[in-house]
């Protein structure tokens, strides 16, 4: 048997996957004190037992992190048998190459930290680029949240024929992610893919730009797909481009909402008519908006249940 832990960055997410394992929240304590510092407690006894950990390391990032860790030390000081970690946002995984000389990988340094404190596995949910699998000596499973956004866009597009539909991704590095959710979508593999030719100033924090657009969206429904959102810019763009080359309208379907503290307010006053996302990441009251539309990922962890013996 499991026991089930939630961190604190994902409340909702970890009761949704209880509820669905009709298993209760293990008792644990995060105290946080006056100078920033945190202190894990678990209550309970845990000797011998496999312990399931849901933390996403979300904004605060390193708050989250430090959490996850000291959940991770002391369930092992208490002799869990092992300790599993679900990370269904996985903070810093965008840093995962020296994109400019003299930076920092961060995501290998995130890795090196959970293989020594003592994870026995990690999940997480569309990591950024699957490459970075290949850094963990660990074993390791990334979720795929695109088939349950799919099925809620398909809903939502039910009357639309299909080739009046164009699935795009906002930058090169999406295309893959594109052609997948496109599978999902129509099942099959005839169908429309465009992409944005997107450039990033490195220089300068959440800036970017869309230079192009390749492939037809003309009197199509434009369905954006992309794995995160933070300041809102990419998708922003990338619509404009979309409806500019004759789109109908533009959706947008992203697995993890990291939003920037503007970007709920961008959206909305944005052209993406709906905007699909899952709740990898808890969303705040302060964050929720007209054209958000929130799909759970419960199902999809509580399925992974089964190999927790
Ligand atoms: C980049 O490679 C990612 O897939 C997203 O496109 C990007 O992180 C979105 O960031 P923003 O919303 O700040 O443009």
């Amino acid at each position: 048997m499991f026991k089930l832990f939630s961190g604190t960055s994902n409340v909702a997410l970890t009761s949704r996957v209880s509820h669905l394992l009709l298993t209760p929240i293990a008792d644990s304590e995060v105290v946080r004190f006056e100078n920033s510092e945190i202190r894990v407690h678990i209550n309970g006894d845990v000797k011998n037992s496999v312990c399931v950990l849901i933390q996403s390391t979300s904004n605060p990032t390193d708050t989250h992190l430090m959490e996850l860790f000291f959940f991770c030390d002391a369930l092992r000081r208490q002799e869990a048998k092992k300790v599993i970690g679900i990370i269904p946002y996985f903070g810093y995984a965008r840093q995962d190459v020296q994109h400019r000389p003299g930076e920092c990988v961060s995501v290998n340094v995130i890795i090196k930290f959970l293989e020594s404190i003592g994870f026995y596995k990690i999940y997480t949910v569309n990591l950024h680029d699957e490459a970075t699998e290949g850094v963990f000596s660990i074993p390791f499973k990334n979720i795929d949240a695109f088939p349950i956004l799919a099925r809620e866009i398909k809903k939502y597009i039910k009357d639309v024929t299909v080739s009046k539909v164009a699935v795009v991704s906002p930058d090169h590095g999406g295309v893959e992610r594109a052609r997948k959710f496109s599978d999902e979508l129509f099942g099959h593999q005839n169908h429309t893919i465009a992409v944005v030719e997107k450039r990033r100033d490195l220089e300068h924090i959440h800036q970017s730009v869309a230079l192009d657009l390749y492939g037809d969206v003309k009197g199509k429904v434009a369905i954006l797909v992309d794995d995160m959102i933070t300041s809102g810019g990419t998708l922003i763009h990338a619509a404009q481009l979309c409806l500019d080359r004759g789109a109908t309208k533009v959706l947008a379907a992203v697995v993890h909402h990291d939003f920037a503290p503007n970007a709920p307010k961008k959206l909305q006053s944005s052209l993406i008519e709906r905007f699909f996302t899952t709740d990898s990441i808890a969303l705040k009251s302060t964050q929720k908006f007209k054209k958000l539309h929130e799909v759970t990922i419960a199902p999809l962890i509580a399925e992974e249940f089964k190999n927790f013996v």
